[in-house]
């Protein structure tokens, strides 16, 4: 490891979230139980485990910047251009392009061209070029093509892309849809054990609405709403008191925690609502949660979508001051660093984060997590896969309950949109 990059990151491990916690690297007593490395090769583990986050963050980044490029509005007049599409343009029927497609080269020139004025995005990414210019465009797109076309054949052989997670780039991404199905966790959670409440919680990967791979939304700057969504969902069940409502997020996305660093500090904490699909791709059940989300945590304002957006549900919401200023947020890496003392937390949530670790990796971010939590405290996931049921057992997170949530209409035509959650109880 470089010398600069170690002290920074033992800067971000040693910062105190001044709640009587500290951010830190674990130590060879927190392995999981039976980890098969020895004392004294825990000191490369973490710093390849740390090296492999950084190149993971570095692809998912340039992945976020094809995705701007191919779609955004801000910077051309060129249509834009689905990414799964332009793959298939760029490499499909076996063929092996230098070239990047007309359409692509001319939005990359104009990309370059352009002057960032106020856009944060289009300011964020091309910083993210940086010097490189077209060079760094090309081999950018190569990359992330070869990568969606691989997904999308896996998906027309009705292969589950899943595994290819575990390899790419740590995606950013955020949806509102993604609080649906949390939303309906906790209800069953509360219906299993009716004394249960969750005033100390914790995010981990809460995400950042920066630049999807499909359907991009750019009407307003970057936001980060789960843990808003969370908080709306506990207190409209009944399961937390605002007085003492307080929610932590970690994430290794600097943007994110930034956003929650200035949000609070905002004279309007303003968030824009929009659904990533259309009104007709959703559930009535999905709909009912959209019309009632944020009712315990703000007031609603009108927000009138322009013309492409018309078919998306979407509200703006004033978040009261007390709730924004109750969720704080840290820069940690959950595979290899936690809180500690622990605080105990709740609750803690992680959804959209788990598919993008192999088994090794999930024993450290679940044994991470359920260090965090109390006894009897409930780690809510969204990721149904066999071996996580059996690792997070091993760790003293009892599986109790998990279930698939629909979120397109029943009688809808084409593949369902599915969701899941599951409920782990800490010993
Ligand atoms: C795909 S987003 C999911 C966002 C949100 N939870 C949702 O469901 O919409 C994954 C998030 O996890 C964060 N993340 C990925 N790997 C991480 C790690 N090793 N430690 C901490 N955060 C991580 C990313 O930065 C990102 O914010």
């Amino acid at each position: 490891m470089k010398a600069g990059i170690g002290a920074l990151l033992l800067l971000l491990l040693c910062a105190g979230t001044g709640r009587g916690q500290t951010a830190r690297r674990i130590r060879f007593a927190d392995l999981p139980p039976g980890w098969e490395e020895s004392e004294s090769s825990l000191e490369s583990t973490l710093r390849d485990l740390e090296q492999r986050t950084r190149e993971r963050f570095r692809e998912g980044e340039s992945d976020h910047l094809v995705a701007y490029l191919l779609q955004s509005k801000q910077f051309t007049a060129e249509p834009a251009i689905e990414p799964a599409l332009s793959a298939w343009e760029y490499l499909g029927d076996g063929r092996r392009e230098a070239m990047l497609p007309a359409g692509v080269e001319r939005r990359a020139d104009d990309f370059l061209r352009a002057s960032p004025g106020k856009d944060p995005r289009l300011a964020y990414f091309q910083k993210l070029a940086g010097s490189g210019g077209k060079d760094f465009l090309r081999s950018a797109y190569d990359r992330c093509m070869r990568f969606l076309l691989e997904k999308e054949q896996r998906q027309e052989r009705g292969q589950a892309p899943a595994d290819l997670y575990r390899e790419r780039g740590l995606s950013v991404d955020t949806q509102v849809e993604a609080g649906f199905a949390v939303w309906t966790g906790l209800a069953v959670q509360q219906s299993l054990q009716p004394e249960w409440r969750a005033d100390r919680v914790l995010i981990v990967g809460p995400g950042l609405d920066l630049a999807p791979r499909t359907g991009m939304l750019e009407l307003f700057p970057p936001q980060s709403y789960q843990p808003f969504a969370v908080a709306d969902a506990l207190l409209s069940l009944g399961l937390a008191r605002r007085d003492r409502l307080r929610i932590h997020c970690l994430d290794i996305h600097p943007l994110v925690v930034d956003f929650f660093g200035g949000f609070s500090k905002r004279s309007e904490p303003l968030l824009h609502l929009v659904s990533g699909l259309r009104r007709e791709q959703l559930s009535s059940d999905f709909e009912e949660y959209f019309r009632r989300l944020g009712g315990s945590i703000g007031r609603e304002q009108s927000l009138r979508l322009p013309p492409p957006l018309a078919g998306h549900l979407g509200k703006a919401l004033r978040i009261e001051n007390d709730v924004a200023r109750g969720v704080t947020a840290d820069r940690i890496n959950i595979l290899t660093g936690r809180l500690d003392p622990s605080p105990g937390y709740d609750l803690a949530v992680a959804t959209n984060i788990l598919v993008y670790f192999d088994a090794r990796e999930l024993r450290l971010a679940l044994a991470n997590i359920g260090s965090m939590l109390r006894p009897g405290g409930i780690l809510l996931h969204n990721e149904v896969r066999p071996e996580i049921d059996a690792i997070a057992a091993a760790l003293g997170l009892i599986p109790v309950q998990g279930r698939v949530v629909r979120l397109s209409p029943e009688a809808g035509s084409g593949k369902p949109l599915l969701d899941s959650f599951v409920l782990h109880r800490r010993r």
